[in-house]
C-alpha cells in the first residue's frame, strides 16, 4: 500500500465536540491534545516521514480572549509534559508560523523543544502555530525582496524552487495527504502553496474522536488515489523545456 511520506492535518472540531457533550470548549482542546499524541505514535509506528498539524491559525486570535489564553497555556503545558516522550519515540519537532507573535515564555518552550529533539529521525513533526498561508507567502516575498535590495539577488532568478526555499516548509516535501477533521471542507488559510497537489481527505469525525484506526481509513483511501500531477495516468512525465 502506498504510504504518504508527508501527512498534514487540520485538527478541527474540538469546540463543537465539547459543546455537544455539554462540556466547555476547553475540554475539547484538552482531548485534542490526547488525540494528537495517539496519532503521532501511530505515524511513528507506520514509518511516515513527516506529520504536520495546524495548531493555531493567524486568525484564531479573533476568538474570545479566554479561549486564546487557554489555547496558548495548553500548548505550553502539553509541550512541557510531552517533549521527553516525543524525544524517546525519535520525534523531531519544528514549529512554523509567526512565532514572534507569542509571549516570550512560550517562544522559549518552543525553542527548547526544537533543540532537544533536533537530532531525531523517526518522525518529523511540524506544528503550525500563529500560522497563516497568506502570511507565509508574504514573508517569503519580503525575504526575497530584502535580498534583491541588498544586491544579492537578481529578481529574474526567482523561480518556484527559490520561492519554496523561503517558505516555512523549506526543505520539507509537500504534503501527500491532507486531512481535515470536524466536517468543514475548506483550507482556512493553511498551507496555500504546499497543498497544490495534495490529496484532500475530509471527515465529519471531530478531532477529539479521530483514532489511529480512522487514520488507517484515510491511508487506505489515499492508496486508492491516482496522482497525476497534471500529466496522464501511467505515462512517465516529459521534461518540460522552458
Ligand atoms: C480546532 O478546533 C482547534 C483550534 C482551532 C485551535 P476548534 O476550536 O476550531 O473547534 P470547532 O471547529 O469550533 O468545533
Ligand atoms: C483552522 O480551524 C485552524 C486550526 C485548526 C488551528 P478553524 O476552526 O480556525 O477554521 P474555520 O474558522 O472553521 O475556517
Ligand atoms: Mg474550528
Amino acid at each position: 500500500m502506498a504510504l504518504p511520506g508527508h501527512i498534514s492535518i487540520i485538527m478541527d472540531g474540538n469546540g463543537r465536540w465539547a459543546t455537544q457533550r455539554g462540556l466547555p470548549r476547553a475540554a475539547g482542546h484538552r482531548e485534542g491534545v490526547r488525540t494528537l499524541r495517539g496519532i503521532v505514535e501511530h505515524c511513528v509506528c507506520l514509518g511516515v516521514g513527516t506529520l504536520s498539524v495546524f495548531a493555531f491559525s493567524s486568525e484564531n486570535w479573533d476568538r474570545p480572549q479566554d479561549e486564546v489564553g487557554l489555547l496558548l497555556d495548553l500548548f505550553m503545558h502539553a509541550l512541557n509534559e510531552q517533549v521527553e516522550a516525543l524525544h524517546r519515540h525519535g520525534v523531531s519537532l519544528r514549529f512554523v508560523g509567526d512565532l514572534a507573535g507569542f509571549p516570550a515564555s512560550l517562544r522559549q518552550t518552543l525553542h527548547a523543544a526544537e533543540q532537544r529533539t533536533a537530532a531525531n529521525t523517526a518522525l518529523q513533526l511540524l506544528v503550525a502555530a500563529n500560522y497563516g498561508g497568506r502570511w507565509d507567502l508574504v514573508q517569503a516575498c519580503r525575504k526575497l525582496a530584502h535580498q534583491a535590495r541588498a544586491g544579492g539577488l537578481d529578481p529574474g532568478q526567482i523561480d518556484e524552487e527559490l520561492f519554496a526555499a523561503n517558505l516555512s516548509l523549506a526543505g520539507v516535501p509537500p504534503p501527500d495527504l491532507f486531512i481535515r477533521t470536524g466536517g468543514e471542507q475548506r483550507i482556512s488559510n493553511y498551507l496555500l502553496w504546499d497543498l497544490a497537489y495534495s490529496e484532500l481527505y475530509f471527515t465529519e469525525v471531530p478531532w477529539p474522536e479521530f483514532t489511529p484506526a480512522q487514520l488507517d481509513d484515510a491511508l487506505q483511501w489515499y492508496a486508492s488515489r491516482e496522482r497525476r500531477f497534471g500529466g496522464l495516468a501511467g505515462v512517465a512525465g516529459q521534461i518540460r523545456e522552458s
